[in-house]
């Protein structure tokens, strides 16, 4: 059973300065939960509740969110505003936190690699919060855990996207063994559009084996001279089984602010207003 579920939250956000100077990325509110929340909440929709979060320098915020206010808690308790904190309520008493720091930015893989030490020797969950992915019935990550107990191999999200943006992400491609399953044989971080090997995008959810570590020990600096995941995951792939899922849901890039905007607008209409007319 997969328990843990790296949140790699040490990046600056420099796309949403000045707000982001002295405040995570991740802290930022679509309507009235920070991004981060919602990515607990799918990873404990996944049975992940083992929370580990990889930090740095000013994100302090993220462990106080994921903490009691005794000081809150006590102002509020008992008047109606206390229902406001039910949900956070909820994350603290079923998920459990630990955090790592990552003192150097050096990448994505460079921070699931600080995370080995929450995880040790077990298969784990990856989130990227600013990928908020909305599904109508099981979120990304229960999907992608799903195919893992099926398949166990690692297992990566991804969807179609279209050339103008392709080289915003990590690209794959793969044989098709079942509707939207593909067993991936090539994978390019930020291709130009002419040398993307499909239209197939990752999306920031991943389950991955701790083989993955091994890898990541010896991949060298890939695109901008970071530390890439996407190049230990194709090296996993040559050797070992990758699959990659075109998961069912949306997902909107709040690390835009294009895509945050969007995002705040859809979960308004369809899961803040919904949930209070219901
Ligand atoms: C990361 C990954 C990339 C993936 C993307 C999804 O890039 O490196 O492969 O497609 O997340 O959001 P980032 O957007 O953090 O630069």
């Amino acid at each position: 059973m997969i328990k843990k579920c790296i949140f790699p939250v040490a990046g600056y956000g420099t796309r949403f300065l000045p707000a982001t100077k002295s405040m995570p990325k991740e802290m930022l509110p679509v309507v009235n939960k920070p991004l981060v929340q919602y990515g607990v909440e799918e990873a404990l929709d996944a049975g992940l509740d083992e929370i580990c979060l990889v930090t740095g320098r000013g994100k302090r915020a993220i462990n106080d969110f994921f903490d009691i206010s005794y000081e809150l808690e006590h102002q509020i308790a008992g008047t109606e505003k206390e229902q406001y904190l039910s949900s956070i309520r909820d994350i603290i008493s079923r998920a459990k936190f630990a955090t790592t720091r990552q003192s150097e930015m050096r990448g994505l893989g460079h921070a699931i690699l600080t995370g080995e030490l929450l995880v040790g020797s077990e298969p784990f969950g990856v989130i990227l919060a600013d990928d908020l992915c909305v599904c109508d019935e099981q979120g990304v990550m229960s999907q992608l855990v799903d195919i893992y107990n099926r398949e166990r191999c690692a297992v990566i999200a991804i969807q179609e996207v279209d050339e103008a943006n392709i080289s915003k992400f990590g690209v794959i491609a793969g044989k098709e063994v079942e509707p939207g399953l593909f067993v991936v044989n090539d994978m390019v971080e930020k291709p130009a559009p002419e040398d993307a090997p499909s239209n197939l995008a990752i999306i920031g959810r991943y389950v991955l084996t701790p083989y993955i570590f091994e890898i990541l020990r010896h991949t060298p600096p890939g695109k901008n001279g970071e530390v890439q995941l996407t190049d230990a995951l194709l090296t996993m792939a040559r050797t070992s089984k990758v699959l990659a899922y075109k998961f069912k849901g949306r997902r909107f890039d709040c690390g835009s602010v294009d895509g945050y905007v969007e995002a705040t607008n859809y979960v308004y209409e369809h899961i803040y207003c919904a949930g209070r007319d219901a």
